[in-house]
């Protein structure tokens, strides 16, 4: 099974990459979790990004593809979730090729819609325990009990200014990506909205085939 969950920062596809993951045995690539590991390790490509997002920018396709290919060679193209990645026309059309060189169609693209002012509120109750990388929402899907509080953090491109410029980058540079995928039949719309049970659900029906109710049909 190829997967690629798609949205705005704090739709939901870290936290349902983590279930997939789990339940269905699925391979997790996130560029964005590959970025915050270079980042800690001090790595080059680390360095490259920092800035981008710490300003809450989009690294540039050439970067990003260096990381995910390593990912995708990995994992041997095959079995993943993609979360956060693609996430420009370029770096989809580059998916493309490589998973085309590998005999593979591209993947289904679960298209996860919750709407702005949603995200905001999730992304700045989200919080993220450093050394497990698990993320949490102070209200929703709270730390368990037993996880010592000096663990838990907010991730530094939650603050409210950088959380609009990555709302902003989704929607000049992310959402063209939705209609390539639209285009080649590929993508299904899922209400990302309720609890991470019902969207999780949700997108098991999508996945296995059976139209959920709350699946919005693509026009
Ligand atoms: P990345 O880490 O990918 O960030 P993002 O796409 O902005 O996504 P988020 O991790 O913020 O949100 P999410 O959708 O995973 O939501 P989550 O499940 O955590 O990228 C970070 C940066 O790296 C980028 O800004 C960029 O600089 C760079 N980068 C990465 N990939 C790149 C690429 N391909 N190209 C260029 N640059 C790239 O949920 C959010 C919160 O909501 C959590 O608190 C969670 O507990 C809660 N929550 C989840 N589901 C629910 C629910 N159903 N109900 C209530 N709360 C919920």
């Amino acid at each position: 099974m190829r997967l690629i969950l798609f949205g705005p920062p704090g739709a939901g596809k870290g936290t349902q990459a983590a279930q997939l993951k789990q339940r269905l045995n699925l391979h997790h690539l996130s560029t964005g979790d590959l970025f915050r590991a270079a980042l800690k390790a001090g790595t080059p490509v680390g360095e490259k990004a920092r800035s981008y997002m710490k300003a809450g920018k989009l690294v540039p396709d050439d970067i990003v593809w260096g990381v995910a290919r390593e990912g995708l060679d990995a994992i041997q193209a095959d079995n993943f979730i993609l979360d956060g990645y693609p996430r420009t026309v370029q770096q989809a059309l580059w998916l493309d090729a490589y998973l085309d060189a590998h005999g593979q169609e591209p993947p289904l693209v679960i298209s996860l819609q919750v709407d702005e002012e949603a995200v905001v509120a999730r992304l700045s109750r989200r919080r993220i325990d450093k050394e497990t990388g698990a993320s949490y929402h102070l209200d929703y899907n709270p730390p368990p009990p037993g996880v010592p509080a000096r663990r838990i953090i907010q991730r530094p491109d939650d603050k409210p200014e950088v959380i609009r410029q990555r709302i902003a980058q989704y929607n000049a540079l992310t959402r063209p990506v939705k209609v390539h995928y639209q285009e080649r039949g590929r993508l299904v719309d899922v209400n990302g909205t309720g609890d991470i049970e019902t969207v999780y659900n949700r997108i098991l029906a999508v996945i296995k085939k059976k139209p959920a109710a709350s699946t919005i049909p693509i026009l």
